[in-house]
């Protein structure tokens, strides 16, 4: 019996397939390579000496996804497969809601229809909208800013009244906060294409010279040094977490924030980074971005309670591997 990953060539996917495997799973690969390389199969298998079946789909496809579990015994699926531009849904939402909600229905509906119970929903911390800080599992959710939250937030509803039709079925909703770093070896990580719109990228770039200068968005938010702070949380933990979340899943729907529960400014940021790999990042304050919530981080009790799993790994961490990794691009040829 093999978990399904969808999504299994991206950023925390890969992490993910690779934590699986160290952990004794057998895994089955589905990424349409909409926003991954084919090459990340080839690194995957040399980092866990494993050869890992690969089906190049995609996962709105009903009938390419039928396909595929009729040829593979599936114990589970994990399912991160999904557009994740903030911007890019503001302008094409229905290419979001298309892609994200009916990869969703379409996975949902293959294991109604093969009995595979356990299900694991990559979900996001901007389903708590403009919540109070901590943010808790229990909290109402509020709207999103944008229609890539909204088809998060979908995703999760979508689970829960299928869950509530038929409560055989396992599922866990995760919600990341905000994932950085990359794997130790420097051969796996996050490599987004065109100019990053995530802070970390954005600052391996400046620091490797493809980019000039960081843009700070506002320093006048009411944080400690003015900067946004956010719940950073290495990759490597955050892969750990969804097997954890595999091996504790019972029928139901279970909810939990994978993150540290500690705020990071992007001052601390840019400090740690220069601190650890001996590197200036250069960058200028400009205007806040629309949308931006000043601060917002974890409450991280109910991972650690019960499912045994806490972020292990520091800042430190994050911008050394991060930068590792960057370093290591041109040399790999992933992108
Ligand atoms: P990613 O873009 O690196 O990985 C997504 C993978 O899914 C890519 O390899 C892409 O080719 C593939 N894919 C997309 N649509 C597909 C489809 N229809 N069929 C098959 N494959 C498809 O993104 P990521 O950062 O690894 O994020 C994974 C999941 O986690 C996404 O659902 C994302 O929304 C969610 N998430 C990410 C973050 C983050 O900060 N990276 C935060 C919260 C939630
Ligand atoms: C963004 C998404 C969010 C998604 C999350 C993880 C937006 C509005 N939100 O969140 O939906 O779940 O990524 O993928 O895009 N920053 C800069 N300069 C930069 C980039 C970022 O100063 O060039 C600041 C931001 O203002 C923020 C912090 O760095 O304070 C982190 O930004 P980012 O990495 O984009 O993540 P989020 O905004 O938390």
């Amino acid at each position: 019996m093999s978990i399904l990953v969808t999504g299994g060539l991206g950023y925390i996917g890969s992490h993910t397939v690779n934590a699986l495997i160290e952990a004794g799973y057998s895994v089955v690969v589905a990424d349409n390579l909409s926003n991954s390389k084919a090459q990340v199969l080839d690194v995957l298998q040399q980092i866990t000496n494993k050869n890992i079946p690969f089906y190049q789909i995609d996962v709105t496809d009903e009938q390419a996804v039928n396909d595929l579990f009729e040829k593979h015994p599936i114990e589970g699926v994990m399912h991160f497969a999904g557009y994740k531009a903030v911007g890019e849904s503001v302008l094409q939402p229905l290419k979001y809601y298309q892609n994200n909600v009916l990869s969703t229905i379409t996975l949902a509906n293959a294991c109604k229809q093969f009995q595979v119970k356990k299900f694991v929903f990559s979900s996001s911390a901007t389903v708590y909208g403009d919540n109070e800080v901590p943010f808790k599992e229990t909290m109402s959710l509020l709207p999103t800013t944008n229609p890539y939250g909204e088809t998060k937030a979908m995703g999760e509803r979508i689970l829960k009244d299928w869950v509530n039709s038929d409560s055989s079925f396992a599922v866990s909703l995760l919600r990341y906060f905000n994932p950085i770093g990359a794997h130790p070896s420097g051969l796996l990580g996050e490599s987004p294409n065109g100019i990053p719109n995530n802070l970390m990228p954005y600052v391996t770039q400046v620091a490797k010279g493809k980019l000039k200068e960081l843009q700070v968005f506002g320093n006048d938010y009411p944080t400690s040094d003015g900067t946004g702070v956010r719940d950073y949380i290495h990759v490597m933990d955050l892969a750990e977490g969804h097997v954890a979340a595999l091996q504790h899943v019972t029928p139901g729907v279970h909810i939990y924030n994978l993150g540290t529960g500690a705020g990071t400014s992007v001052f601390e940021i840019i400090q740690t980074f220069e601190r650890v790999n001996a590197i200036k990042i250069p960058y200028k304050i400009v205007n806040r971005r629309p949308g931006d919530l000043a601060f917002y981080y974890a409450d991280a009790t109910k991972a650690k309670d019960e499912l045994g799993w806490y972020a292990k790994r520091t800042l430190e961490d994050m911008c050394r591997d991060a930068w590792h990794f960057e370093k290591s691009l041109n040399l790999i040829q992933i992108k």
